[in-house]
């Protein structure tokens, strides 16, 4: 004979199952929450992304925001440019520390060199925590600057010469080709880094503007001299 079910049974049955679909309700709720948080919070973060890298290690003018969570500030290994008073804080970042210091940078730390003068608004900022906890947790994706590996650049992009006459840079590339450039618009820079130049081959980068502006990209400083000479045609 089956057994016989008392209505109660029935009734806490019906009962359970209503609260399963309400906490699965909830918690699908939640994520819908969070997911729609993490993504303004990664279109906040575009304010960021001039200076800093989420990927670990890669350090622009600020310093890589990678593993952030929980670190003490002022402390990311190989970051060269911090300013004493961040690093005398004391501070660890956490959701506490972070909003105050989104919110108002000078306040929180003053005498910190970070170039920024935060975010008014608590939703943004809360929206900009969940992205940078998630990032600091590895659950999204930390995006990064791709750069391009400048020892494998084109021929034509490498400098083989550079001549200074009046007010003009007269640069020779390795398809022998001679670029005139106005003095004030053309940039010499280094990159000592992975994606730098070999020494010796510097190479020509990226007209800005109208296509008046460029850069040279030396592997170390030594380059700069030894390359640039006083020669007039
Ligand atoms: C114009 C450049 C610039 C912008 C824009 C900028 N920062 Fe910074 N940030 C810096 C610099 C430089 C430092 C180092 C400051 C110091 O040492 O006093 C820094 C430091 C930090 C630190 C401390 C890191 C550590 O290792 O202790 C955090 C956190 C931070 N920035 C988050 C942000 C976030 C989030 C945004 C975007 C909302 C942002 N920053 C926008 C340049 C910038």
């Amino acid at each position: 004979m089956p057994p016989l079910r008392s209505p109660s049974t029935v009734a806490v049955k019906r009962r359970c199952r209503v609260l399963l679909g309400m906490v699965a309700w909830v918690a699908l709720g939640s994520m819908a929450h969070a997911a729609g948080e993490i993504e303004r919070g990664a279109a906040a973060s575009r304010n960021c992304l001039a200076c800093h890298s989420f990927a670990p290690g890669q350090h622009m003018t600020g310093p890589s925001l990678g593993g952030l969570w929980g670190r003490r500030a002022g402390a990311a290994a190989g970051f060269a440019r911090y300013s004493e008073a961040l690093k005398k804080s004391g501070i660890v970042w956490d959701e506490r520390s972070l909003d105050a210091w989104l919110r108002n940078p000078a306040a929180l730390v003053p005498g910190n060199t970070m170039p920024f003068g935060g975010i008014a608004d608590a939703g943004t900022r809360a929206d900009l925590l969940a992205y940078l906890q998630a990032v600091s947790a590895g659950r999204v994706a930390a995006p990064g600057l791709k750069l391009p590996d400048l020892k494998q650049a084109a021929v034509a992009s490498v400098v083989t010469a550079v001549r200074y006459c009046g007010d003009t840079y007269r640069v020779t590339t390795g398809d022998g080709r001679t670029h005139l450039w106005w003095e004030f618009n053309l940039r010499f820079k280094t990159d000592g880094g992975a994606h730098g130049p070999a020494a010796g081959k510097p190479v020509l980068v990226g007209n800005g503007m109208q296509g008046d502006r460029g850069a040279i990209v030396f592997s170390r400083p030594e380059d700069i001299s030894a390359f640039v000479k006083r020669a007039c045609e």
